[in-house]
């Protein structure tokens, strides 16, 4: 990876940014007569902190608003963190400063060391990207309370539960394109197909009925949004999906099915979760497992069809290897910057930093996916490659419980399409195809396609 340049910025005297040498000046903000390579704009930033009568070390906001990410780019500032395997001290948009990880073998270690805490956050002002910070499950707590809630789940959700889901997986991927021949309008292939797919999934799996779908979308959006939904309307809508999951516990009291919250509620009554536990735990596994699956299978179809010669690939043989399944996983960024947030329950040196404890750290998974030392020319993605370690599901204690399912719908739901439609390509130049902003996950508006 070359070497980039940078600009500092700055807003109202104490607050700072470092943004891409071309990236246009966001709105309110002031750039500095600084241009330079990373370090050189760090130097140049401590020196104004402490010119303008700050203390200690200058954070750097990020990410900011105005400066979006790019569609599918990884951000230039990530880029250059990881090559030059350097810790960030930054300011997100809510919460404490903290540091910025994005070397694959760091961000390893942050999600597999113990030392590094999820549980601490509610005692902190947690850093993170949403004005709220998110009731997260088991994603927010550390050992044993969440090996004893992981382990709840794991006897329910498990590669025998997943693969059992594989038929009626492929059936409503069939029955989708089905209808594609009865609408009216061009196909759009957000509306018409990933969105009610990987919803007929989750609903199959949990036991929550389809038809509740359209509650789930401003729900999905209102725990992923970072500015897309005001904050008092965020935490109104989670508390409309924790009292809808609520009403479904109860409805699954009375009558018992064989899905996942029938399970979950049973475990509920035997002592094995508290009612807390309970509905948080499904709450996130219907938002995890819709809303991260669609986006990766949204962005995952508009790279293929936006090169001739994956589309081509596919057209003359509809089959995606695992390899190619990983490797989609790794090259599409789901997140827009980066996951959870954890705190360092001692000092710990990193790449030459000290953490010191009750600091906090954000790791990036999507910039560890980029990392040159782990992956040949990563920013090619190489549907055969060998070597690929990649940290799309997480690591760890946190490690995504659905991820087997997760990949069976993304080879599922592209292998269906272009089996079925195999002259599938898009309507529209890929430019005009435009994407979300103001939300943690990347997903676009609509992908319009012709067959
Ligand atoms: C391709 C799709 C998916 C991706 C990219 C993905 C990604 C991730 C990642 C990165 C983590 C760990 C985050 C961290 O440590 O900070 C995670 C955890 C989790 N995911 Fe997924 N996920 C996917 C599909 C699913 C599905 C289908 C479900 C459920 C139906 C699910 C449920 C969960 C849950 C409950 C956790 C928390 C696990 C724990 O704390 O032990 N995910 N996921």
């Amino acid at each position: 990876m070359k070497q980039q340049l940078f600009k500092v910025i700055i807003k109202e005297e104490d607050e700072f940014s470092i943004i891409g040498e071309k990236a246009l000046i966001p709105l309110g903000w002031i750039k500095l007569p600084c241009v330079g390579n990373l370090n050189t704009c760090l130097d140049y930033m401590q020196s104004k902190w402490k010119q303008l009568g700050n203390v200690g070390r200058c954070p750097i906001s990020f990410p900011i608003q105005g400066v979006d990410y790019y569609r599918l780019e990884i951000d230039p500032l990530l880029k250059e963190l990881i090559r030059s395997r350097q810790l960030l001290w930054v300011r997100p948009p809510y919460g404490d400063n903290a540091w910025l990880i994005t070397n694959y073998e760091h961000v390893r270690s942050v999600l597999r060391d113990k030392r590094f805490s999820r549980q601490e956050c509610p005692f902190h002002n947690e850093s993170r990207l949403t004005p709220h910070p998110l009731d997260t499950s088991i994603m927010g707590l550390d050992e044993p309370d969440h090996t004893r809630i992981r382990g709840v789940l794991d006897e329910m959700f498990n590669v025998k539960t997943s693969m059992a889901l594989k038929d009626k997986i492929e059936k409503s991927a069939h029955r989708l394109i089905d209808r594609f021949e009865t609408h009216s309008h061009p196909i759009d292939l957000v509306e018409d197909f990933v969105m009610p797919f990987s919803g007929l999934t989750i609903c199959e799996l949990m036991g929550v009925p389809f038809a509740d779908r359209s509650k789930f979308r401003i729900w999905l959006d209102s725990f992923s949004s970072t500015t897309l939904i005001d904050a008092d309307q965020v935490a109104e809508n989670m508390a409309a999906m924790h009292a809808y999951m609520a009403t479904l516990i109860t409805k699954k009291r009375k009558k018992t099915e064989g899905d996942l919250i029938s399970g979950l509620t049973k475990a509920n009554e035997e002592g094995r979760l508290s009612d807390k536990e309970l509905i948080e735990l499904i709450t996130v596994l219907l938002i995890a497992g819709h809303d991260t699956v669609s986006a990766q299978l949204m962005s995952s179809l508009f790279v293929i069809l936006s090169s001739p010669d994956l589309s081509k690939q596919l057209r003359e043989s509809p089959n995606l290897s695992t390899m190619a399944i990983k490797e989609l996983l790794r090259y599409v960024p789901v997140d827009a910057y980066v996951t959870f947030a954890r705190y360092a329950k001692e000092d710990i040196v990193m790449g030459g930093t000290t953490i010191k404890r009750g600091e906090a750290v954000l790791p990036s998974l999507i910039a560890a996916n980029y990392d040159p030392d782990v992956f040949d020319n990563p920013e090619h993605l190489d549907m055969n490659r060998r070597k690929n370690p990649h940290l799309m599901l997480g690591s760890g204690i946190h490690i995504c419980p659905g991820g087997l399912l997760g990949m069976m719908e993304i080879e599922l739901g592209i292998c269906t399409l272009f089996k079925r439609l195999p002259n599938l390509s898009l309507a529209v130049p890929p430019d005009d195809i435009k994407f979300r902003e103001g939300l943690q996950v990347r997903s676009l508006y609509e992908l319009p396609v012709k067959f």
